[in-house]
C-alpha cells in the first residue's frame, strides 16, 4: 500500500496552517479593491491582452519572498554558470519579474546589472528590491521589450546575459533569442531558459499532463476567462496536484513546501503562471541549440534537459574573438 510520509503529530498542524495561510493571502492580494459593484465588475472583467506576470511577481514578493527562497534563489546561479562569484562582471537580466535573481548578481558581486521586463509591475519588484539594497548605483531597472530592437542596440553588450523562462513568452521567441543573444560581449556567457516541445499526450515525470499544442490552448483558453473564472482553474488545478501527491504516496505539504527547492519559487504563484503563461512557445534542445549555434557560431559549455514540459536551460558561450 502507498502511503504518505506525514510530518510529526506536533508540526503537522502548524505546517499545514502555515502552507495554507500564504497561499490564501496570496489570493487575497489578487482579488480587486474597491466597493462591492466595482470588485464584482473587476472579477467578471475579460479584457486582458496576455497574462499579467507582473501581478504574479507582486504576490510572491509580498507574501513568499523569505530568506530562505533568497538563499536558493542565490545558489542556483553558480551552479549553472560554474563560477562562484560574478566579481567584476556585467549582468543583464532579461525578463526580470520579480527582480530575485538580479538580486543574486547583486549579491554575488557584479559590477554592473542591468534589469528589464516589458510589465510595469515586474519593474516596480525589481525596483523594490534594488530598493532594499539601498538603491545601488550600478543596478539599473528599465521597462523595455526584448523584442525592441532598437532598446536592445543602445544596452550595448555584457558578460553575463541571463533570461530565464522569458523569451517564450513574448509572441515571438526567435525574434527575442536573436535579441538576447545580440546582448552578449565577446566570451561572454547567455543562460536561456525555454519550455520544452513535449509531444506526448500522457502524464509527465511532475504530475502535468498532456503535449505542449494542449497547453498553449489551454493558455489562450485563460487568458480569455474572467478574473474570476481564472481562480476558479487556479484552484482546481492545485487541488489536482494536492490529489496526484496523495494518490502517487506523496505528502503534500512536504511537496509545497520544498517547492522552494527549484530557484526559491512559490508552488501556487508557479501554478498560476503555468496556467496562465501566454504568449506561449516551445522548442526541442536541437531546435535551440541548431538555431544560436546556426546563426551566432556560440558554443553550449551546459545544458539541463527535460522530457516532460519544463523549461530545458541552456548556457551558450560568445566565442571572445
Ligand atoms: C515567467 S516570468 C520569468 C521571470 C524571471 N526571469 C525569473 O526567472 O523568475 C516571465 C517574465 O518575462 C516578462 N516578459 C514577457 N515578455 C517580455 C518582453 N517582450 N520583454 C521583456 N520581458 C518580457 C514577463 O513580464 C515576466 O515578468
Amino acid at each position: 500500500m502507498l502511503r504518505a510520509r506525514w510530518p510529526t503529530p506536533t508540526s503537522r498542524r502548524s505546517e499545514l496552517f502555515e502552507a495554507l495561510r500564504s497561499e490564501a493571502a496570496v489570493s487575497a492580494a489578487r482579488l480587486p479593491r474597491g466597493a462591492p459593484f466595482a470588485k464584482l465588475a473587476a472579477l467578471m472583467d475579460t479584457t486582458t491582452e496576455g497574462y499579467d506576470f507582473g501581478s504574479n511577481w507582486r504576490s510572491f514578493i509580498d507574501h513568499h519572498l523569505t530568506d530562505e527562497r533568497r538563499q536558493e534563489a542565490l545558489s542556483s546561479l553558480p551552479a549553472f554558470l560554474r563560477q562562484n562569484s560574478l566579481e567584476g562582471k556585467t549582468f543583464v537580466d532579461v525578463g526580470c519579474g520579480s527582480g530575485l535573481f538580479s538580486w543574486a548578481a547583486y549579491k554575488l558581486g557584479a559590477k554592473q546589472i542591468v534589469s528589464f521586463d516589458v510589465n510595469p509591475n515586474s519593474v516596480a519588484c525589481c525596483k523594490q528590491l534594488r530598493f532594499d539594497e539601498g538603491e545601488p548605483a550600478n543596478w539599473e531597472v528599465l521597462e523595455a521589450s526584448v523584442l525592441d530592437d532598437e532598446a536592445m542596440r543602445t544596452l550595448g553588450e555584457f558578460d553575463v546575459v541571463y533570461s530565464w523562462g522569458v523569451l517564450h513568452h513574448t509572441g515571438e521567441m526567435w525574434h527575442a533569442i536573436e535579441n538576447a543573444a545580440s546582448l552578449i560581449g565577446p566570451g561572454g556567457l547567455m543562460w536561456i531558459a525555454i519550455y520544452n516541445r513535449a509531444d506526448a499526450v500522457g502524464l509527465h515525470s511532475d504530475g502535468r499532463v498532456g503535449s505542449s499544442r494542449f497547453w498553449e490552448r489551454e493558455k489562450a483558453f485563460y487568458n480569455r476567462l474572467p478574473k474570476v473564472g481564472q481562480l476558479a482553474m487556479d484552484y482546481t488545478a492545485a487541488m489536482g496536484m494536492v490529489t496526484a501527491y496523495l494518490l502517487s504516496g506523496r505528502n503534500p505539504i512536504r511537496e509545497i513546501q520544498q517547492h522552494k527547492q527549484n530557484r526559491g519559487m512559490s508552488w501556487l504563484v508557479d501554478i498560476r503562471d503555468w496556467l496562465g503563461g501566454w504568449p506561449y512557445e516551445y522548442a526541442s534542445v536541437d531546435e535551440i541549440f541548431n538555431f544560436v549555434h546556426g546563426r551566432f557560431g556560440y558554443a553550449l559549455e551546459n545544458v539541463i534537459s527535460t522530457n516532460s514540459l519544463r523549461n530545458n536551460e541552456f548556457l551558450f558561450r560568445r566565442p571572445a574573438t
